[in-house]
């Protein structure tokens, strides 16, 4: 689907819907959405005063206009109660009612800018939500299906947001490009995380990372097995060494800022398939661990939309890639590894794999020189216990550093909830035999696990992002149909625009 603006009027706009809006508990509606109320004869107010529409979020009224506007339907997207009104209500509104006019078969749709008059939102930041929420509301992953349920035949071709002021275009215009490069980033991650890992192996990953690169101005290494062993990464190596796929370091770079200035980091985890390795996992849901590289594949994505948004800012970041599966070759309970930075780890349950290859990622972005450091991880199950599928876990060794990434998480919409870290939790990851184990009892997992990268990062600003719940979702909800979501794919990219921005 395209997304474009033009100058004009609901009431002229041709297409097989436009979307006009209403809050919540508003009688008589007013604005774009008068207009077209009046041009029907009173039908929106009618459904009103009826109680058949109240304006509530994530609910709409759909009605055809019989000739009365030149648009064949009108859908009133209920944006809720005006107080908690906010971009991610225009994402959600905009991604729930294009999903609903793909089933009516519409192919033209326009909309109005919602929240521009009355809700008091800047139109740059509303047009660019509404075709985020747009693109990424209608996105499917069909790929593997003969018949196409949603995607091709029944596909939206073209969303015009209707501008009321000519003046206004050129500003649009531009908000609607990089909303488009940010959803398209998005849609990357969330393809990458809905791919079978018989399809998205290590070395599948590294070559979408590749042509990630290709398409900017990135940089893109590869280091394999060979290398890894010289680069002393044991940890990883470690994790990897059970499986058939051999493992792989992906290393992206993208230098948008002066020589001089230091790095963000960006790490992610690329597991494609957890199975637990000897610690197995139960075989229920198993297959959900397709998905454990979601925090490397939001990494990857990022790194194309920084590059395309042309930031200026140097990013590198840093996908250790591989599989957790049991073999004769496998890794076992009571193992010791190596880590990158020479401590020793000892390996209590395979299963905490996530954590042993981000150990030697951590070390080698800090060896890279990057000052800053922000990793995601679907990393615990027990931040699914803590938090569900709303918040991410976030977790930090420094503070201002963590104000700064929870404020872009929050301007998009991508929710985190921070974490305790206290040093009484270390008592919990102390081996008997090495300097560290890799699993702190049942009590406070995602916090321990968070401990457990703490030891790797040294002194280096860093926050952590445990994103076990919230990379996938197992039903559809505003933007974000059921599967993948691409979180935290925004708030990298917010936070790399957000530290250009301020320069410092
Ligand atoms: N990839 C899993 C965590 C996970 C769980 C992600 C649910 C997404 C949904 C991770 O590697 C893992 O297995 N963690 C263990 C750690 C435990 C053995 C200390 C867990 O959470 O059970
Ligand atoms: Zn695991
Ligand atoms: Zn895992």
């Amino acid at each position: 689907m395209d997304v474009d603006a033009q100058v004009q009027d609901v009431l002229t706009y041709d297409g097989d819907a436009i979307i006009v809006n209403l809050f919540e508990g508003v009688k008589k509606p007013g604005g774009a959405t008068g207009a077209v109320d009046q041009a029907l004869g009173g039908l929106v107010s009618r459904a009103i005063a009826q109680g058949e529409f109240q304006g509530k979020t994530g609910t709409s009224l759909l009605l055809h206009t019989q000739g009365k506007l030149r648009a064949e339907r009108v859908l009133v997207a209920g944006l809720g109660k005006q107080e908690q009104f906010e971009l991610e209500t225009v994402r959600a509104v905009t991604g729930e009612a294009l999903r609903l006019l793909r089933t009516r078969g519409c192919r033209r749709v326009g909309t109005i800018l919602h929240g521009t008059g009355a809700g008091g939102l800047g139109i740059k930041e509303v047009a660019q939500a509404i075709t985020e929420g747009a693109l990424l509301g209608l996105y499917t992953f069909e790929q593997y299906k003969n018949k196409k349920k949603e995607g091709d035949h029944k596909a939206i071709q073209k969303l015009m947001l209707l501008v009321r002021d000519r003046l206004h275009l050129s500003d649009v215009r531009a908000s609607i490009t990089a909303g488009k490069i940010i959803a398209h980033a998005v849609s990357l991650a969330r393809d990458l995380v809905n791919e079978p890992s018989n399809k998205l192996t290590p070395e599948a990953l590294a070559a979408r990372a590749q042509s990630v690169a290709k398409s900017g101005k990135l940089t893109c290494q590869i280091f394999r097995k060979r290398q890894l062993e010289r680069m002393g990464m044991g940890a990883f190596l470690g994790v990897a060494q059970g499986s058939g796929q051999p493992p792989v370091l992906i290393v992206l770079s993208y230098r948008g800022g002066r020589r001089k200035d230091p790095d963000l980091g960006l790490v992610g985890k690329g597991i494609t398939f957890d199975s637990g390795g000897i610690s197995i996992k139960p075989s229920e849901g198993m297959e959900q661990m397709k998905g454990d590289m979601a925090g490397g594949a939001a990494v990857i994505a990022a790194m194309g939309a920084i590059a395309r948004l042309k930031s200026s800012i140097n990013v590198t970041a840093i996908v250790p890639a591989c599989e957790n599966l049991p073999s004769g070759s496998a890794l076992k309970p009571g193992d010791v590894l190596w880590a990158m930075d020479g401590k020793t780890i000892e390996v209590l349950n395979t299963d905490a794999e996530g954590r042993l290859v981000l150990a030697d990622a951590l070390c080698y972005a800090r060896k890279l020189g990057c000052q800053r450091l922000v990793d995601a991880a679907t990393l615990t199950g027990a931040c699914v216990v803590a938090l569900g599928s709303v918040r991410s876990g976030a977790f930090t060794n420094d503070q201002a550093w963590m104000d700064r990434v929870r404020a872009a998480a929050e301007a998009v919409g991508e929710k985190v909830w921070q974490m305790p870290m206290d040093g009484d939790y270390d008592e919990q990851i102390k081996s008997d035999v090495a300097d560290v184990k890799n699993i702190g009892g049942r009590k406070a997992g995602a916090v321990t696990a968070a401990k457990f990268l703490a030891r790797f990062v040294g002194e280096t600003p860093w926050v952590h992002l445990d994103i076990a719940g919230t990379s996938q979702a197992d039903k559809e909800k505003g933007y974000t149909p059921k599967g993948a979501t691409g979180v935290p794919v925004q708030t990298f990219i917010r936070l790399a625009l957000d530290l250009a921005k301020s320069g410092d």
